[in-house]
């Protein structure tokens, strides 16, 4: 309001004064105009604003972008190399189209620097946080001249990318700050190197590599994880004209950036909106382990282990005194060179980061059959692996290996193949013993690693903000029995909110006020305290957003309980079964239900390392969360209950009549198809809003799926979803979600589909989906003597039927 604009080179011609000046929420700049000290540019919808800002304690001025929302968090500076130290500086557009920023002297400080020239250009600062420079009639086009996008400093924004553009041959990196107060470039820079395959670099003064995410495997960086969640996911693109990483879509009303911290980490922050701070949702380098090299060559870093590092199998410390003394810098050599000799051969290696792409070789075609023989050809070839996780190609490393970790990502299976020579090759068998002890304790030990890390915590971050920091590793709180009493009111009858075969669930409240869901397991399987702790942290270890968590547990005399956190909207059949309830739960809903379950399945079947079959899926085990997430509970507990070590076969049969499989309820025989088949009766119970079990029909005695089966039969399947739900329903989904369910609850095991086809049928809309034959049980019942086989039950307050059938056969 004061000062009267600053003219420069454009006070030509007569201009009215007050277009000249800024109003406060305008987003454009045009050639007329200018931007001084106190004035900015806001994006339309108030998301960024564009103007001077001095960091910190600096008395320096820089020209940066900066998100409106609280705290002030600034994503880019245009002039980092030449800070402005004075006042009355002006940002304009040049008579060349060019953005400027002048000193008090009119001097050029920083200018961009386009490849077009511009007719009519003007700057606008744009929703995404992208500045650009653009012609004034072509607001719609991303044809920009010029674009801040282009040249990031220290973050990545949705919208931007981190990597390269072939054919422009541009590449986008983060410089970090040098400290807080100072943005002008630091010590640390964060790239996407590509060497044959590509792999993220965090380096410092431009060389020397911090960090490294294993390379790209065709899907992913190794070593890091990219699983769907609502809060957006990691884009990762490599093919002949672009190589990049950016932000997925996101979640409505998160923000999220990624920053290269003045330290040298890279930082991935959520913001909910209305939030005034940002939670970090994953960070790399976690752990001592992803310090590069660590271990020196051929060495493998452990996390949480003594010591820290090994030697790859075959190898020896360079210097066994070094070694001792904790200085692993030196790292290993082997202990009988290679030298082509027969009988030379290879060791696989599971759970590894793969060595540094240091002397390297990719074959893109190659078969991982050819290549073992490739490398047995070479006398220095060390190792290979697949590159291409999905099947081909074949990586080759020669000489020394460098930057191994071992990682701990459920369901990861790049493998590494060692050579080594015939004597060391005899004793495989043993070490491979070994290595999975080692695996197993450092699961145990509350092992916690990047990929897991960033899945993990990026995951746990949005589920529950506010969370003290340093609960993001496995080890398990252990209650002692006392403090769970207090919690569950003496484990009284209002706090009980059910019982099944496992035991009894019991609603807590800790003393920190965190509300839980104890469930006091009424036998176990003869485990002393030790095993069953060992197991039930396996069993903490299965994290998935559709699984419920794991709080603690509980170990006293006889007394086992496992503490779960609390799902405040119930369970499923809470809702759907229902007659008021049931409308809550529209169609969408419904089907992002099942999907959550299905993908929960997926993950314990497949994904997770430990391969469970759940063994009572059922709806009254699926809780939903305060956004009505799917979260199966109960997973895990098989295992616990397993009582021999036969996992096909069990005497002590538990489930709950309607959802088991005919090969189950009458032999006793389970695998992931007797889970498969319990989906699908929950899939058609989802649609239908009924029970399987005590479903009743006009016109015939056959249960749910019989029933389903007529209609699918007689093309009149749309009949069976629920009525209430009929205004919201897609067809072409519910028709999807019928089929497969059908499928599932096929007779045969071997005819039902994999829990990943049945992701895969259910989330792709053009999935030509197989036709389902005949399902289990499909025999009419005689009325009335529908449990016929029924011989002990177990009811409850939530009218959720359990049944414990006698010894299988
Ligand atoms: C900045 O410009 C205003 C008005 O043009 C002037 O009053 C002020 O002294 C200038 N400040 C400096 C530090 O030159
Ligand atoms: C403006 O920048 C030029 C070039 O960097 C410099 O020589 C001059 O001293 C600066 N003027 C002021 C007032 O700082
Ligand atoms: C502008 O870009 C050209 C090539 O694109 C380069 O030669 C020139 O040095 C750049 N100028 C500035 C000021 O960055
Ligand atoms: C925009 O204006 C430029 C010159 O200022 C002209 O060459 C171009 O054709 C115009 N484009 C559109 C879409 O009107
Ligand atoms: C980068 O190099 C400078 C000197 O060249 C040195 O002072 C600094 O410590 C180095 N930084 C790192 C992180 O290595
Ligand atoms: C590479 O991927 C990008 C992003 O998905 C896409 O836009 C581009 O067309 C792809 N290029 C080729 C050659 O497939
Ligand atoms: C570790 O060993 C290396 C040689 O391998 C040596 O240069 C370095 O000084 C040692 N570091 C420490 C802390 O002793
Ligand atoms: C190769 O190494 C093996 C084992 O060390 C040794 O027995 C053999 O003699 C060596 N062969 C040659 C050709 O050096
Ligand atoms: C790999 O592909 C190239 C050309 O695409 C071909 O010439 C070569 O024979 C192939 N190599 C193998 C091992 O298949």
């Amino acid at each position: 309001m004061a000062d009267p604009p600053i003219f420069s080179f454009f006070c030509t011609s007569i201009v009215v004064l007050s277009l000249l000046r800024l109003s406060s929420a305008v987003d454009t700049l045009s050639p007329v105009q200018s931007i001084r000290e106190g004035e900015t540019l806001v994006s339309p919808g108030r998301k960024f604003e564009l103007g001077f800002f001095s960091p910190g304690s600096s008395k320096n001025s820089f020209l940066g972008i900066w998100f409106v929302a609280s705290p002030k968090t600034v994503v880019w500076v245009a002039n980092r190399n030449s800070p402005l130290t004075d006042a009355n500086s002006t940002l304009e557009i040049s008579n060349e189209g060019e953005l400027v920023l002048l000193n008090r002297s009119n001097s050029i400080i920083w200018s961009t620097n386009s490849t077009k020239v511009l007719g009519n250009p003007v700057a606008q600062l744009l929703d995404s946080g992208n500045l650009v420079l653009r012609e004034r009639n072509n607001s719609d086009s991303a044809d920009y001249s010029w674009q801040s996008f282009d040249h990031p400093t220290d973050t990545i924004l949705v919208g931007m990318t981190l990597g390269w553009n072939f054919r422009t041959g541009l590449e986008h990196y983060l410089t970090s700050w040098r400290s807080t107060d100072n943005p002008s470039p630091g010590d640390y820079t964060f790239r996407y190197k590509i060497n044959s395959l590509p792999q993220l670099e965090i380096s410092s003064n431009g060389s020397v590599k911090v960090y490294r995410t294993g390379p790209w495997n065709g899907v992913e960086f190794g070593a890091l994880s990219k699983e769907p969640t609502n809060v957006g996911v990691p884009i990762f693109v490599y093919n002949r004209t672009d190589a990049y990483f950016a932000f997925g879509t996101l979640e409505d009303g998160i923000t999220a950036r990624l920053t290269l911290s003045p330290d040298g980490f890279s930082q991935g922050f959520l913001q909910k909106s209305g939030s005034a701070k940002w939670d970090m949702a994953y960070e790399v380098p976690y752990d001592p382990c992803d310090s590069y090299g660590y271990c020196g060559t051929n060495g493998v870093c452990r996390v949480n282990q003594s010591p820290r590092c090994l030697c790859l199998q075959g190898f020896m410390p360079k210097s066994q005194e070094e070694w001792d003394t904790h200085n692993y810098t030196g790292g290993c050599r082997r202990k009988i060179p290679l030298n082509c000799s027969r009988g030379e051969g290879f060791t696989k290696l599971s759970q590894v980061k793969l060595p540094d792409l240091v002397d390297f070789q990719l074959f893109k075609n190659m078969s991982l059959k050819e290549c073992k023989v490739e490398c047995l050809k070479s006398c220095t070839c060390a190792a290979y692996a697949n590159s291409d996780i999905r099947g081909a190609g074949c990586s080759m490393w020669f000489g020394n290996l460098i930057d191994i970790r071992e990682i701990n990502i459920a369901g990861y299976d790049q493998y590494l193949f060692l050579r080594l020579p015939a004597s060391e090759l005899d004793s495989i068998q043993s070490l491979f013993k070994k290595l999975v002890t080692i695996s197993v304790a450092s699961a145990i030990s509350g092992l916690l690693i990047v990929g897991t890390a960033l899945r993990i915590i990026w995951k746990r971050r949005m589920k529950s903000q506010g969370l003290p920091s340093g609960t993001n590793d496995i080890d398990l709180p252990l209650y002692d029995f006392a403090t769970v009493a207090v919690a569950t009111n003496h484990f009284s009858q209002t706090n009980k909110l059910g019982a099944g075969g496992f035991g009894s669930v019991y609603k807590g409240t800790l003393s920190t006020g965190q509300e839980v869901a104890v469930k006091r397991l009424s036998k176990y399987s003869g485990q002393g305290p030790d095993e069953f702790m060992n197991e039930v942290l396996l069993i903490a270890r299965l994290q998935h957003r559709n699984l419920v968590g794991l709080v603690g547990c509980c170990i006293e005399g006889e007394e086992r309980m496992l503490i779960y956190e609390y799902m405040p909207n119930k369970s499923l059949d809470y809702f759907i079964f229902d007659h008021d309830r049931s409308s809550f739960l529209a169609w969408k809903r419904r089907f992002d239900i099942v999907l959550g379950i299905a993908r929960g399945l997926l993950y314990l079947h497949r994904d997770s390392k430990l391969q469970v079959i759940h063994r009572d899926l059922k709806t009254s085990n699926i809780l939903l969360d305060a956004d009505l997430n799917p979260k199966i509970s109960d997973f895990g507990l098989a295992r616990i209950f397993r009582g021999d070590d036969t996992e096909e076969e069990t005497r002590r049969i538990v489930g709950t009549y309607g959802y088991m499989s005919p090969e189950y309820a009458f032999d006793g025989k389970f695998s992931v198809k007797s889970d498969i088949f319990s989906f699908g009766v929950l899939l058609l119970e989802i649609v239908s809003s009924k029970r399987n079990r005590g479903f009743q029909h006009a016109d015939h005695h056959h249960t749910l799926l019989g029933h389903a089966w007529l209609l699918w039969s007689e093309g009149k399947a749309m009949e069976l979803i629920d009525e209430s739900i009929s205004a919201s329903f897609v067809e072409s989904q519910a028709k999807r979600c019928i089929q497969v369910g059908l499928l599932c609850v096929q007779k045969f095991p071997e005819d039902r589909p994999t829990m990943s086809s049945v992701v895969f049928m259910l989330a792709n809309e053009g999935a030509t989906l197989p036709l389902p034959k005949e399902p289990g049980f499909f025999v009419e019942r005689s009325s009335g003597s529908s449990d016929a086989y029924l011989v002990k039950e177990e009811s409850n307050t939530h009218n959720l039927v359990t049944v414990t059938l006698p010894e299988g056969r």
